[in-house]
């Protein structure tokens, strides 16, 4: 198990390039299997959970070529619709399989993914739609069991915005019988990234990126070529640690429109934040004001960002809150911060973060993804030595992060436990 060692205290600096977006990467990958033609996709991102998906859809029977940030997917013999409790329990996205395995095959068997580090995670909303267009779903031993000779057309109400559960219906309505309607749809940038791949390959979608999405099901999908978008994510997460450290960075091949509320709240903090063409320059004004927050879907400040703000915050002037209003065990890293110094209570959904002078290298834990980049944050603010351990949940969405890093000056080191 690998650790990582962050020598901290260090403004960062200089400029770096942003990969493909995983939560783009993962259900662009699976719309591979509404047809029997191949996909070629570039800019994927070299990440653990793209290559736990690519496992599954090769247990599928789908053709994998892959090298670098380029693979070509063929499903023109799926064995077996059954992705198995293996795969699916280290990454509940699996659940993206479910739509498009139902529309193609007329059957599919995905195990219930169970639950997770940062709360319940339900999948309530993904059955509930397919068994709106006509699938008979039942629980058999742990697994979904779904069959539908063909899916029909449905007006489909979400009464949780859920972003998968937008891309699985989505997906399975592109071959259904008829024309479906997805209200309250989750508008995030990726459902709009996977929505312009299904229309790359023949489908007929409109409304993405609003709350009503419709889409008039087709017979068959043609394969297409397709880039993935830059992760909005790891984006934002490289522009807090900048932020945080008063440095300097300009992030290469980013999307700015898909992160405005970021931006908006790096502003109030006190950055000063320059646009142009897929760049985006980041330098603080003055000291650094914190900022709260609230999280909520697509356009709002989104979750995944939640955590690298917060230990921000934790060295802000004055006191600022964290609100976090879609997952109801993500605070985790607050603990974990603490360690390090920072001064920061819980009350419910909200954390009262107040902040101090500086935070000290100490020995932290990662516990889920973006946590990990918070503590990595913390880390490079932190004065001394931190040490981040399970930093696997890390690489499950970051490419390459403490390359990236230390090309902006900061001291991280990764070693295996052996070394340690
Ligand atoms: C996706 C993202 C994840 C992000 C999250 C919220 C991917 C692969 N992951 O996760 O990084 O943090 O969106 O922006 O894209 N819910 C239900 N029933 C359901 C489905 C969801 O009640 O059937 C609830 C969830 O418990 C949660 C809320 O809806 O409270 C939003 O979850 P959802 O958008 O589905 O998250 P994911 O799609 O799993």
């Amino acid at each position: 198990m690998d650790q990582l060692v962050i020598a901290g205290g260090r403004p960062l600096a200089g400029s770096v390039r942003i990969s493909g977006a995983k939560n783009a990467a993962l259900p662009i990958l699976c719309a591979s299997l509404l047809t029997a033609q191949p996909l070629t996709f570039t800019n994927l991102p070299d990440l653990r959970d793209v290559a736990t998906l690519l496992r599954l859809l090769r247990s599928l029977g789908v053709q994998i070529e892959h090298q670098g940030s380029q693979a070509t997917l063929c499903a023109q013999a799926v064995t077996e619709p059954v992705a198995a409790y293996d795969l699916v329990k280290t990454m509940r996205a699996s659940i993206l399989v479910l739509g498009p395995l139902l529309a193609r095959f007329g059957y599919a068997r995905v195990s219930l993914p169970g639950g997770c580090a940062i709360g319940e995670r339900p999948v309530d909303l993904h059955i509930k739609g397919l068994q709106a267009m006509g699938a008979h779903i039942d629980i058999e031993h742990g697994d979904i069991v779904a069959r539908a000779k063909r899916l029909k057309g449905a007006r489909i109400f979400m009464d949780t915005v859920t972003v998968t559960g937008t891309e699985n219906l989505m997906m399975a309505a592109a071959l259904a019988d008829g024309v479906t309607v997805l209200e309250n749809a989750a508008r995030e940038p990726e459902v709009v990234d996977l929505a312009l791949c299904l229309i790359g390959m023949g489908a007929r979608i409109k409304g993405h990126g609003t709350d009503v999405i419709t889409i008039e099901g087709v017979s068959a999908l043609n394969g297409a070529h397709y880039a993935i978008m830059p992760d909005r994510i790891e984006t934002g997460t490289f522009l807090v640690a900048a932020a945080a450290t008063g440095g300097d960075v300009q992030l290469i091949g980013a999307r700015p429109e898909t992160l405005d509320s970021v931006l908006e709240k790096l502003k109030e903090a006190n950055a000063i934040i320059d646009l142009s063409a897929q760049q985006i320059r980041i330098r603080m004004r003055g000291p650094n004001h914190g900022v709260s927050l609230r999280t909520a879907p697509y356009p709002a400040f989104p979750t995944d960002m939640q955590a690298q703000f917060m230990a921000m915050n934790a060295v802000a002037v004055g006191t600022t809150v964290v609100t976090e209003t879609i997952f109801e065990n993500r605070f985790m890293h607050v603990q974990e911060l603490r360690r390090l110094g920072a001064n920061i209570e819980v009350e419910g959904n909200a954390a009262i973060i107040r902040g101090v002078e500086r935070l000290e290298g100490a020995r932290v834990m990662a516990t889920d993804l973006r946590a990990s980049a918070c503590l990595v944050i913390a880390g490079l603010i932190a004065q001394g030595e931190t040490l981040i351990d399970r930093i696997y949940h890390l690489d499950r969405g970051y490419e390459k992060i403490e390359q990236k890093l230390s090309q902006l000056g900061a001291h991280i080191s990764r070693r295996s436990l052996e070394d340690a």
